[in-house]
């Protein structure tokens, strides 16, 4: 019998996870479907438990759901439980597990499509919504050492005290980080939703590099459209730049690796996705 999944949002019209995992089936001959789901936004517990009745065996979740999904876990992973986020529920008996699989589809596609060590590096991790939340464990289990920055600087503060157990991270201004380099600055804000620009500081000189150390990574978590961030960091001098894009398909990867056991290939996927 053919396993269910879907993902649930609102909006969800624009998801491509459908896309994502239906290629991994088809790569992994695993017998699933994958299907997404509009909630009502007062709706989400209710289209879950729906779901899981009739016999559906697991659901990515996406905007604005992931702490609604988090309350709803019944067990959580470490990096769930750290992200206080759930983009993963999987059903199992009674149980409904939840885990958060963004921070390590972030990590997979840096180290490993990218081919860029974290390990030692010093690492601006820019916002401190959701989504750096989401990212902070997995990077610094990676070895990174974090600088988080956020407009408002005192939700900076709480993200790096939340996680200093974990390992490096220290909280910043934008303005006090004039002066400092880092070998990989992570967009983790929203600003690119709205072709915005998180307030760094600006080297007068772009050889100069005053944020981005020579050979530096620029990461905009977004994909999809033209990011001003990745458009600065090219002038400031970052050596490498990269969109979300990778980041997606691993995060689903991982995603379906905790359904199914089975790792699909993320290569061909991404390439794919690439040429839409
Ligand atoms: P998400 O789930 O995408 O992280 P969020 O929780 O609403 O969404 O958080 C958005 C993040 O983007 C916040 O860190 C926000 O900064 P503030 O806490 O100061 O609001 C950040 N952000 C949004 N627009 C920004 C901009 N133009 N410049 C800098 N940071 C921005």
């Amino acid at each position: 019998m053919t396993d269910r999944y879907a993902v649930i949002g609102n909006p969800i019209s624009h998801s491509k996870s459908p896309l994502i995992h239906t290629q991994f089936a088809y790569q992994t001959g695993q017998d699933l479907s994958y299907e997404a789901i509009l909630a009502p936004l007062n709706g989400f517990r209710d289209t879950v438990l729906t779901l899981r009745d009739e016999g559906c065996r697991g659901v990515n979740i996406t905007v604005p759901f992931k702490f609604e999904a988090f309350q709803l876990a019944t067990r959580l992973t470490a990096r769930a439980q750290a992200a206080q986020a759930v983009n993963t529920l999987k059903f199992d008996g009674t149980e409904i597990i939840g885990d958060n699989t963004d921070g390590a589809g972030l990590v997979a596609d840096i180290e490993r499509n990218l081919d860029f060590t974290l390990q030692g590096k010093r690492v601006l991790l820019m916002g401190a919504g959701g989504a750096a939340y989401g990212v902070a464990l997995p990077l610094l289990n990676a070895g990174a050492s974090i600088t988080v920055a956020n407009r408002t600087e005192d939700k900076a503060h709480q993200l790096a005290a939340l996680f200093a157990v974990h390992g490096s991270i220290q909280a910043s201004s934008y303005t006090a980080l004039a002066g400092s380099q880092f070998d990989c600055v992570i967009n983790a804000t929203s600003s690119s939703l709205a072709d915005a620009l998180p307030p760094l500081p600006r080297g007068e000189n772009a050889k100069r590099g005053e944020i981005f150390a020579p050979d530096a990574l620029a990461y905009d978590m977004m994909y999809g459209k033209q990011s001003p961030f990745l458009l600065f960091a090219k002038e400031q001098g970052a050596a490498r730049l990269a969109d979300g894009l990778g980041m997606l398909v691993e995060q689903a990867a991982e995603s379906f690796f905790l359904w199914r056991n089975v790792r699909p290939d993320t290569a061909p996927v991404i390439a794919k996705l690439r040429l839409i």
